[in-house]
């Protein structure tokens, strides 16, 4: 099979699709050349009605196999919706599918490192490397003690299984699947236009991602299962209410905590301070495999858990550092009649714009 995250490379198309498929909702983008950046036609963004009433049960279970029609089915509805005649689509991994690892090299040339990798690559990826699309991007240099300079290389695994049962789904839709690429890589692309060192923190309804841009480029990335959905959950729990109305709660009055919403607050807070732990971890992570990164200068939030009220001046305090609510239409331009909607769709459309960028980077 050719691999599949470079069938992008080669052609450039009209107008694509972004896809990202989340836990819990399916998030689409149309993008074509626009007259100075990309422009977005349109974006449908379509919850899986359901998934809080089945609890726990969401499209991206570990056993996907049983919700791969569901997402069939999303797909079709959301492309039918969006009104578009575009097939052609880029969609995304999420980082809980896919296996990453830094590995250390010294330089070497382009050819000798793809050998190099191949055979380190078995070491690191749990599965037999047969079953395996493996990807490798350079996210660090550094100078060793005798002043010989080193690579780090991160090397990103993704069982083939998964990117076949994409390419099913994709195609039970009526759609191209044209390439695919971890979710990191799409918001690196979104969010690594300006050089600042800068961690990206996105909060979906079942896991976090922490990203590490330095140079405007990815260079590390850690996931974590604490996220927005363990809100919603502990909010029906411990206030005996189902999760639809605790998820309708948790979006009205968020962690402002004043007056009568203190209680939400109480309640939230500790499962948002496990996210912060999460993200604490992860910087200490970072700094130990990365010695000479730049120091961290700013955070960007995203991810629908970003929209939850107060969240960014309680980051904010948490973490010392600037918290910026990410600007994913930034770099596109789009329908005027959009405007309205893109302060809440920017956390939540990033990796689908990211992705809809693929074809123009
Ligand atoms: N206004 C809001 N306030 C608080 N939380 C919100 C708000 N809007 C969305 N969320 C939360 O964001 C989560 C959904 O975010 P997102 O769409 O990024 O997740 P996902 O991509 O489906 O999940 P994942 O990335 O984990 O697979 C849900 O838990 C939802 O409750
Ligand atoms: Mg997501």
């Amino acid at each position: 099979m050719e691999n599949p995250f470079n069938l992008f490379k080669r052609t450039v198309f009209p107008s694509s699709l972004g896809v990202d498929i989340g836990t819990t909702s399916i998030k689409v983008v149309e993008v074509k050349q626009g007259d100075k950046r990309p422009f977005v036609v349109n974006y449908g963004l379509l919850e899986s009605s359901g998934y809080l009433a089945r609890a726990n049960q969401a499209l991206q279970t570990s056993n996907l196999k049983i919700f791969e029609s569901d997402v069939t089915e999303l797909l079709k509805t959301v492309i039918r919706e969006m009104g578009t005649a575009t097939k052609d689509a880029v969609a995304s991994i999420a980082p809980f599918s896919a296996f990453m690892t830094v590995l250390d090299f010294p330089n070497m040339s382009q050819q000798e490192m793809e050998k190099a990798i191949q055979y380190q690559a078995k070491q690191y990826v749990p599965i037999p490397l047969s079953e395996v699309a493996l990807d490798w991007l350079k996210v660090g240099e550094s100078q060793d003690d005798e002043g010989f300079m080193r690579q780090k290389i991160l090397l990103i695994s993704v069982p083939l299984e998964q990117i076949k049962k994409y390419q099913r789904m994709f195609a039970a839709a009526g759609l191209s699947l044209r390439a695919l690429e971890i979710e990191s890589l799409s918001l690196a692309r979104i969010f690594g236009g300006d050089p600042t060192s800068t961690i990206v923190v996105d909060i979906g309804s079942r896991s976090t991602n922490i990203i590490f841009l330095e140079n405007g480029r990815l260079a590390w990335n850690v996931q974590s299962d604490f996220a927005a959905a363990t809100l919603t959950q502990n909010l029906a729990e411990s206030l005996g209410i189902n999760a639809l109305r605790a998820e309708e709660l948790k979006k009205e009055r968020g962690i402002l905590g004043t007056g009568p919403n203190r209680e939400l607050s109480t309640i939230m807070i500790p499962f948002l301070d496990a996210i912060i732990n999460e993200v604490k971890k992860a910087q200490f992570g970072y700094k130990a495999q990365f010695p000479s990164a730049k120091k961290t200068e700013r955070m960007i939030i995203t991810g629908g858990g970003a929209n939850l009220l107060g969240i960014g001046p309680y980051f904010e305090r948490e973490f010392a550092l600037p918290v910026v609510r990410a600007n994913s239409f930034a770099g596109f331009e789009h329908d005027p009649a959009i405007e309205p909607l893109i302060p809440e769709l920017n956390p939540v459309m990033s990796v689908a714009l990211g992705l809809g960028m693929k074809q123009f980077a």
